[in-house]
């Protein structure tokens, strides 16, 4: 089987029925998506296949063969956002960022699909059943609207990757 993911084509070998999920993080280590409940409930492991938003727990690789995946990373890059990333960023819309690659791939679809300014509306659809934990709503369903009236511009202040991790130290943490 093959599947072309984020423009590049990989032949898979896991077995037919293995989740998208698995054959992105263990076999092709784009690890995005994440494994939440893998059970289809909280969205967080939503890719694009063939442009439409898709749960990838739920997806054997047989059903997608030959088709064009995109995740997170497939959207931007670290200096060069797409308009939905530099919108969460710029917005505060992410806190531990469990839920964001889902949120962030599934609001694309809707602004792709819309192709304008969207309404809280529209927001609310697209991510039902995209659980987050931490942030809450509010700040992501504007980051979403801004993106789409083209309000948030270029990010200039992201790390570079090869910044590494920041030393963080917090007294008293075993960190
Ligand atoms: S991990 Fe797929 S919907 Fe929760
Ligand atoms: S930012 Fe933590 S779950 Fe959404």
């Amino acid at each position: 089987m093959n599947l072309i993911v984020n423009g590049r084509e990989h032949e898979i070998t896991s077995p037919p029925l293995t989740p998208l999920l698995h054959v992105l993080r263990e076999e092709l280590e784009i690890t995005s998506p994440k494994a939440g409940c893998q059970q289809g409930g909280c969205g967080t492991c939503t890719v694009l296949v063939d442009g439409e938003p898709r749960r990838s727990c739920l997806t054997a690789i047989a059903t997608v063969d030959g088709a064009s995946i995109t995740t997170l990373e497939g959207l931007g890059e670290a200096e060069s956002l797409s308009p939905v990333q530099a919108a969460f960023h710029e917005l505060y819309a992410a806190q531990c960022g469990f839920c964001t690659p889902g949120m962030v791939v599934a609001s694309t679809a809707l602004l792709e699909r819309v192709g304008g300014p969207v309404s809280r509306e529209d927001v609310l659809e697209a991510l039902g059943g995209h659980y987050c934990r931490c942030t809450g709503y509010v700040k992501i369903v504007d980051a979403v609207m801004a993106a789409s009236r083209g309000e948030v511009g270029e990010v200039r202040d992201m790390p570079s990757p090869e910044d590494g991790e920041p030393d963080v130290t917090i007294k008293g943490s075993p960190a």
